[in-house]
């Protein structure tokens, strides 16, 4: 009860102040709006559904960035992740399921909170998010449109990436589209790590180079030097002082070690001497989070090319899907890195930090010519640039994305 008032507290904190980063794109943050059926409008008449796409982020999950005391600031309150069995093994042997637990006079505990879940796990809640996110899509695409027939892996492609809390996201919206899914074996498609392009974490030495630069431009500088009042007292109390080396040009670390608390009910951080991080700090951080995305993905100067090189690999792979669709439903299960370089090569700005269970549907119609048109919707909402375009138009769109000779650019460092 303490929590939901404190949640309440702090969401009432944020909207007070007047930055463009700072108002109403955090409105459910924790749990995007998505397309349903209660709010749906149809595009045009007589046009017929005849594909689509879903990129979405994850929904929420325990946090990835940890400070040294991890366990002394979560006020002895352990991460519960019971509920959602994190699986391992199925492949002819005996199904394990992975289940963590940390030894409470392990030497190294006080580097991870108490509980059953792992850093970056989706939580109990954040299962629930994806099946009620499963259902919504498919009272929309079956029930009403009668798009989708079946929930099976014929009709629906899923690719996810690497990280579990994707694959845990896959399997909660496919059960919320079709209960009976639960237990089913279905193979879902990942791309190796080291060169995935969804995350996306294939390297690329020159993107790293632009992202230095951009951060050590004076725009950036300034935003650091006029917020370092702010990060000092936070330091003090995540004890992330001597953390500069690895936390020094971000905000977003910050600003994970606090949307994951406050999206799974848990408080703000407190030191080991009581003192806790303020509601009118985080909500400061939420604010220039969504700044350092805009500024990185969008306003920074070389940030178009950063995108490009960053996603290219997977603008590219859109456009084939899209050319030659395999399923009447991809469905993508990806992160907010890769949903912020959506928005972005789609033009869509200003960019704010994706939220959980932020979602892209591109829809691809056929009108009564037989003319092929994309509507994209995000997070629920039709983009006005993208509501009927010619779908090789929108192709050629994703196409401009694609640099050639990605991978010799990659790697070609020029000062
Ligand atoms: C349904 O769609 C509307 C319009 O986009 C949105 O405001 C609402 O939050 C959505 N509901 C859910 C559960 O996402
Ligand atoms: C930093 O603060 C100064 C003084 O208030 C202000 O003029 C400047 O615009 C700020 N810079 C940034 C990038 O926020
Ligand atoms: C807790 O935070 C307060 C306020 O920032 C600081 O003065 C104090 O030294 C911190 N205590 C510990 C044990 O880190
Ligand atoms: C179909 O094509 C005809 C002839 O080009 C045109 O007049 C009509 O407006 C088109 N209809 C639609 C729905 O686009």
């Amino acid at each position: 009860m303490l929590t939901l008032i404190f949640v309440s507290f702090l969401f009432g904190a944020r909207s007070a102040l007047s930055s463009p980063y700072s108002s109403s794109p955090w409105d459910n943050y924790c749990n995007a709006p998505h397309v349903n059926a209660s709010h749906y409008q149809l595009p045009e008449e007589g046009a017929e559904l005849v594909h689509l796409t879903v990129m979405m982020r994850h929904h929420k999950r325990t946090p990835v960035a940890l400070v040294p005391n991890e366990r002394g600031i979560n006020d002895g309150i352990p991460w519960d992740c019971s509920g959602v069995r994190q699986f391992a093994y199925d492949g002819g042997g005996a199904r394990l399921s992975h289940s963590v637990f940390t030894p409470s006079d392990h030497p190294f505990a006080q580097q991870m909170w108490a509980g059953s879940c792992e850093s970056g796990q989706l939580t109990t809640g954040g299962f629930q998010d994806s099946m009620v996110h499963g259902e919504d899509l498919w009272e929309l695409y079956h029930d009403r449109l009668g798009f989708l027939r079946s929930v099976g892996p014929g009709e629906i492609g899923v690719r996810t990436t690497y990280v579990d809390r994707t694959k845990q996201v896959a399997s909660g919206v496919l059960a919320g589209m079709d209960p009976s899914t639960a237990y089913r074996p279905w193979a879902v498609h990942a791309q190796p790590q080291l060169i995935d392009s969804l995350v996306p974490s294939y390297k690329c030495p020159r993107a790293d180079s632009l992202v230095a630069a951009a951060q050590a431009a004076p725009f950036w500088q300034d935003t650091l030097k006029n917020n370092s009042a702010l990060k000092e007292r936070i330091d003090t109390v995540l004890g992330t002082t001597k953390s500069n080396a690895v936390w020094p040009n971000t905000f977003t670390f910050y600003q994970d070690v606090f949307t994951s608390r406050v999206c799974n009910d848990h408080p703000l951080p407190c030191n080991t001497t009581g003192d806790c991080v303020s509601e009118e700090d985080a909500a400061k951080i939420f604010e220039l989070g969504n700044l350092e995305y805009d500024y990185l993905w969008h306003r920074a100067e070389n940030a178009a090319e950063y995108n490009q090189l960053t996603f290219g690999v997977m603008f590219s792979e859109l456009a084939g899907a899209l050319e030659e669709p395999k399923h009447p439903l991809a469905l993508y299960v990806a992160h907010d890195s890769s949903m912020v370089r959506m928005a972005a090569g789609l033009g869509i700005f200003p960019l704010r930090w994706p939220r959980l269970g932020s979602e892209f549907v591109i829809e691809v119609w056929r009108d009564q010519n037989w003319t092929q048109f994309v509507r994209v919707l995000y997070d629920g909402e039709v983009i006005g640039s993208l509501s009927w375009t010619p779908l090789d138009t929108f192709i050629n769109l994703l196409r401009q994305q694609v640099p050639d000779h990605l991978f010799e650019k990659c790697a070609s460092v020029s000062g």
